[in-house]
């Protein structure tokens, strides 16, 4: 076909043209050639290819599809972290956020840039630079637990819309345009990337969202339920399960898409900021969503969401809200972290979407107190982003409330990671009413006992001490990642170790051996060891999971945590009296006198004995709480050398203490580290005395900084 003589030449301009059209296709959305012609293209490639098997690179166009990693997916550590995003889920919300970073920037410059949130998963890609100056994709790498992803590589070379090759005029052209700080830096910064060679620079990683195009996702359940399967509940699980596929050639089947948002250079982010960022990932040739804008104020960024949010139906993908960054890479790096998520940037999640079906029936759950729940069974419905066939209903009251029967239409509806909602019964004509009422059961479904509602209280619960769906649903939440963390301790696995009766309590799970582990269904050597290990490390869980794991009433995990604290052992609080509990932080009469209860009942003292015996963890460092800075107020600003905001806030409050967030004249000291901004003016205004950090410590210690000015500056 081709008259050119030279079919490494040939190959290599047809390498050139695929990827430039792909490029247009799969990144801009807009196509020059038809599909056909683009084939035609490829399908001589392919045949030049396999006549000079020399001539294959492995950034081919023809190379998306390889072979399947053979050991399954590597664990890989990520440069940084990847983070999460805190959630605004109101204009409220937004703009609380908006005045705390103002307040923490300080005078550094605050403009924001909002996108788009995609429903996704996020993705690191990492890019080597090759000699002769070109970007090659070496490796995308999932989220994970935030720390280590895994290596998906080989599936991520399938989705188009990621450049398995950057060409170094590309990589020219994305060169942020300041005088010595380009974004390929090069180590001889003499050297002209003009003459040809690049310079080797320096290797770079991208991240962004992978989705499942709504079209794509269609296709894959009409696929499925042609297959009989279940279909996918929504486009990002979708993507998720899509991208762990161990078949390469599945993957490129369905149609992923992947838009990009960060760009990281040894492990840094890019320090012209976040415009400039989107902006350099365009001229990469990545995909980078088209809907986004740099904006100034709080009202400008409610404009843009509310657009989004109208734009929201007509999108080919999935958004759940936007997100809000702050541009400058300077105020990034002064706004800082808490925990999970950076303070420079938010997720205004959209509120729920509704959608309206039928009620199919009402079915009856049993909780781990024998609290009764009814579940609404409705007709499969799509709302925001996942098929919904069951919603709470919570208690008999509630059904009354809805004014519920089998057969009602029913509005319900769903935001972000919120639990589905039946809002209200439809009683319009075009719907027809419900048909039987719902009868609440007398006795428990699962042991068939008596229930019975006491006295006050909205719910019914089983009477029955030995209901078997007490006993289940309580070593559920006993091994759950919040509570012991027995992970592999599923619901098949602990039903079937009920029935075979091999446990009849959570203890009788540090009994358990390989050979009995054995004899369950399908349960191999490898899965039966790893899970004795996990029942084994959960041991020293410590004593606030395990509180929480005990299933005391009204102990949830923020108050196991400060009565383990506060007793420092089991021994200790289980000998409390009501005045010793009702001492601890947040512990009212009723969470006191559950706990007392608790620990009269001779059953519960006989397992916590029994757990002690088998070797479980029952205590936790004790905190010692002093009171010596109580009544005074601090301001904190600036970076410290050590201490990080939230542990000099930590100490400053165990010592009785208050942290807030802005100077007054009810400011009683202002802690000031580096690069302390308007606070700290507005503290030596105001006659505050000031703090650094070796003076805060001493203060804490009982010391006195021995400064003149730091006698507490105290209202008039
Ligand atoms: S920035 C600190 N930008 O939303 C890391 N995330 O709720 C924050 N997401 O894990 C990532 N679109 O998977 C960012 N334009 C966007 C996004 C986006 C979707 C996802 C991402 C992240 C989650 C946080």
């Amino acid at each position: 076909m081709s008259t050119l003589p030279d079919p490494g030449a040939r190959a290599a301009e047809l390498r050139d043209q695929l990827r430039h059209h792909e490029h247009l296709y799969y990144v801009l959305d807009a196509p020059e050639i038809t599909d056909a012609a683009y084939d035609l293209l490829m399908r001589e490639l392919k045949a030049l290819e396999a006549e000079h098997p020399g001539l294959v690179t492995p950034d081919s166009p023809t190379q998306r599809v390889g072979g399947r990693p053979a050991e399954g997916f590597q664990k890989v550590a990520h440069s940084r972290p990847m983070l999460s995003l805190e959630n605004a889920y109101s204009a409220d919300e937004l703009r609380a956020w908006d005045t705390r970073v103002r307040e923490l920037a300080g005078d550094m410059p605050v403009r924001y840039v909002a996108e788009l949130k995609l429903d996704g998963l996020s993705l690191a890609l990492h890019y080597d630079l090759t000699p002769d100056g070109r970007a090659n994709l070496l490796r995308g790498i999932t989220r994970g637990d935030g720390s280590t992803g895994e290596d998906v590589t080989s599936n991520v070379r399938t989705i188009k819309s990621v450049p398995l090759t950057i060409s170094p005029e590309k990589l020219t052209k994305a060169a942020l345009l300041e005088p010595q700080q380009t974004l390929f830096e090069s180590s001889n910064p003499q050297s002209d990337p003009a003459e040809g060679v690049r310079p080797a620079g320096q290797a770079f990683e991208v991240r962004g969202e992978v989705v499942m195009p709504l079209a794509s996702f269609q296709r894959l359940n009409l696929d499925r339920e042609r297959d009989g399967l279940a279909p996918a509940v929504n486009p990002r699980n979708a993507a998720a399960g899509t991208l762990r596929t161990l078949d390469p050639t599945i993957v490129a089947q369905r149609r992923l898409d992947f838009y990009a948002y960060f760009l990281l250079q040894n492990g840094d982010y890019l320090a012209q900021g976040q415009q400039a960022t989107l902006d350099a990932l365009t001229a990469l040739g990545f995909r980078v969503n088209s809907h986004r804008k740099t904006l100034a104020t709080v009202d400008e960024l409610l404009t843009f969401i509310a657009q989004a949010e109208s734009l929201r139906e007509s999108l080919p993908y999935e958004i759940d809200g936007v997100v809000i960054k702050v541009d400058s890479h300077p105020t990034q790096l002064r706004l800082g972290y808490t925990g999970r998520a950076p303070r420079s940037a938010i997720a205004y999640k959209f509120t729920a979407q509704a959608a309206l079906t039928q009620v199919q029936s009402i079915t009856v759950q049993v909780g781990r107190t024998g609290k009764l729940t009814p579940v609404a069974e409705l007709a499969p419905v799509f709302v925001g982003g996942t098929t919904v066939s069951r919603a709470t209903l919570h208690n008999a009251d509630e059904i009354a409330r809805l004014g519920l029967k089998l057969g009602s239409w029913v509005k319900i509806e769903r935001g972000g990671d919120v639990i589905p909602k039946v809002v209200e019964v439809i009683t319009d004509p075009d719907h027809p009413a419900g048909h039987t009422d719902f009868l609440f059961p007398t006795t428990c479904p699962d042991c068939h006992e008596p229930v019975h509602r006491a006295e006050g209280e909205v719910d019914f619960r089983c009477t029955n001490i030995d209901c078997p769906a007490k006993l289940r649903e309580s070593i559920l939440h006993f091994s759950r990642r919040e509570v012991m963390n027995i992970e592999g301790l599923g619901e098949a696995i602990v039903a079937q170790l009920l029935d075979t009766q091999l446990i009849a309590s959570v203890a009788d799970l540090y009994a358990l051996n390989l050979e009995q582990l054995l004899t369950l269904e399908r349960m191999g050597e490898k899965s039966a060891t790893t899970l004795l290990s996990q029942i084994e490390a959960s041991k020293q869980a410590g004593l606030a999971r395990l509180l929480m794991g005990l299933g005391i009433r009204f102990v949830g995990e923020r108050t196991a945590q400060l009565l383990a604290a506060d007793f420092g052992s089991m021994e200790a609080l289980a000998a409390a009296t009501q005045p010793d509990l009702e001492r601890v932080e947040e512990v009212g009469p009723k969470v006191a006198a559950a706990a007392l209860e608790f620990f009269a009942n001779d059953r519960n003292r006989a397992l916590v004995a029994r757990l002690t015996e088998l070797g479980l963890k029952m205590t936790a460092e004790k905190r010692i709480r002093t009171d010596q800075l109580a009544g005074l107020t601090f301001v904190l600003t600036g970076t410290l050398p050590t201490l990080s905001r939230d542990q000099a806030k930590e100490k400053i409050e165990s010592a009785g203490g208050k942290v807030s967030g802005s100077v007054s004249k009810k400011t009683s000291y202002v802690v000031a580290g580096e690069e302390a901004g308007s606070k700290l003016t507005k503290a030596q205004e105001l006659n505050i005395p000031i703090l650094d950090e070796p003076a805060l410590l001493a203060l804490l210690d009982g010391t006195p900084p021995d400064i003149s000015s730091a006698e507490p500056h105290r209202p008039e």
